[in-house]
């Protein structure tokens, strides 16, 4: 019966396996069965309690939509632009780290889905991939390059450098890492970087096969734009807070304006003062995010901050937001509160874990479908027209 095999090889296959998921909560799921509890708890967690990350849900959970009666929404525009070109759909990849511990294409899997999909990948610069290795295996796509100020200033150049040689179109400079948030379930699984080899590592490898695999076969250990290559095993919070500057100030930021030729994002804003304050100092845009929960506990939720962060900066820069988005819905909440795009990190992670670069193409799809049917029912069929008379 040659059919019978084809089938289960479609059934198990990537592909397979990211269509069945029909939510981002389902990739989440498939993610938590597919890669080891450490690397899937790195992800998923949050910092101390995860009172923001779990505020960051019931923020968006509390905003009510306003739906407009008898409105023509036969045709769904999804467009908007983005430091001054089209993107197909206001979902843009956020920046994560170490995200080839998910799945060994990393970077690359989520360039090549945020491509296809019409919008921007954001390289960190803890990624998994050289920042060349992205642009190679997605060349014609828009790509942005997120920086985190390393105390060792030759390095930081050196990226830059890189960065502007390899196509990166904006910079954007991450502010909330002052240190490393502190995230217990990582302490507690041990999380290291590179992984150190226990009986219980061994034992996570056993039971997930299919991660197992891909790790064997292309090992994503420790960042690869960093030349951390062949450094001792380290906690990752000990790893940033040796490598990154806690004294950066406003000054840094005017440093960098100064020196990057294209457009500066400023992401990690979460107060209308400072997001003026970017402004003034040349920022073309800001994320307001509170970093997925992962760094200052207790900091509101992100769509909490954004409506005062929007009135602040009026017309003089673009404004994305991020965290916690999981649903069409939220998207078209971010829009009509006056995020012109947003930023989504976990529910590519998932993707990523679950099925590769075809989970991370469906988490775009989810969000994309399920956004196409608010805004019809929402009756304001261009994205782009959304505004705070569709919230409250
Ligand atoms: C992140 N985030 C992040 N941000 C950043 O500027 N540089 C980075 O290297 C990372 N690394 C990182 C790793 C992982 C595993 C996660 C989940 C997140 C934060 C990220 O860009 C974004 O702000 C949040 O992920 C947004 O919240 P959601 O979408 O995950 O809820």
């Amino acid at each position: 019966l040659p059919a019978a095999p084809a089938r289960t090889r479609e059934r198990f296959s990537d592909a397979g396996r990211a269509a069945r998921c029909r939510t981002i909560a389902e990739l989440r799921a498939a993610a938590k069965r597919t890669v080891p509890k450490p690397i899937f708890d790195y992800a998923d967690g949050a910092a101390w309690d995860e009172v923001t990350a779990r505020r960051n849900r019931e923020a968006f959970e509390r905003v009510t939509l306003h739906p407009k009666a008898l409105t023509d929404v036969s045709a769904i525009d999804l467009r908007t632009t983005v430091l001054g070109a089209e993107i197909a759909l206001p979902v843009i990849g956020a920046p994560t780290g170490l995200t080839g511990l998910q799945h060994p294409d990393g970077e690359v899997a989520i360039a090549r889905a945020a491509h296809a999909a019409g919008t921007i990948t954001t390289v960190s610069t803890m990624a998994s991939c050289t920042l060349e290795e992205v642009a190679a295996a997605s060349p014609a796509g828009r790509r942005w390059f997120q920086l985190y100020v390393m105390s060792d200033r030759g390095l930081v150049d050196a990226l830059l450098a890189r960065a502007a040689d390899a196509g990166y179109e904006a910079l954007m400079l991450t502010v909330d890492v002052q240190v490393a948030g502190v995230r217990e379930r990582d302490v507690r699984n041990g999380f290291s970087v590179p992984p150190r080899l226990s009986l219980r590592t061994l034992a996570q490898g056993v039971t997930h096969p299919r991660w197992s695999a891909g790790f064997v076969a292309n090992p994503r250990m420790v960042p690869a734009n960093l030349g951390w290559e062949g450094s001792a095993t380290a906690t990752l919070a000990s790893a940033v807070n040796r490598s990154f500057d806690p004294t950066v100030t406003w000054a840094d930021l005017a440093d960098l304006r100064s020196r990057w030729r294209g457009p500066v994002i400023v992401k990690g804003v979460m107060r209308a003062d400072d997001a003026a304050r970017c402004v003034e100092h040349g920022a073309d845009a800001i994320v307001v995010s509170n970093h997925g929960g992962r760094q200052l506990d207790g900091a509101a939720a992100s769509i909490e901050a954004l409506p005062a962060i929007v009135d602040a900066v009026g017309d003089r820069a673009e404004v994305y937001l991020d965290s916690g988005i999981r649903r069409g819905t939220d998207i078209v909440k971010a829009l009509a509160l006056g995020a012109r795009a947003v930023l989504i990190g976990r529910a590519l992670m998932y993707g990523l874990g679950a099925a590769g670069e075809a989970g991370a193409r469906r988490a775009f799809t989810i969000l994309e479908q399920e956004l196409r049917v608010a805004l019809a029912l929402a009756g304001c069929p261009r994205a782009a027209d959304l505004g705070r008379d569709a919230v409250s």
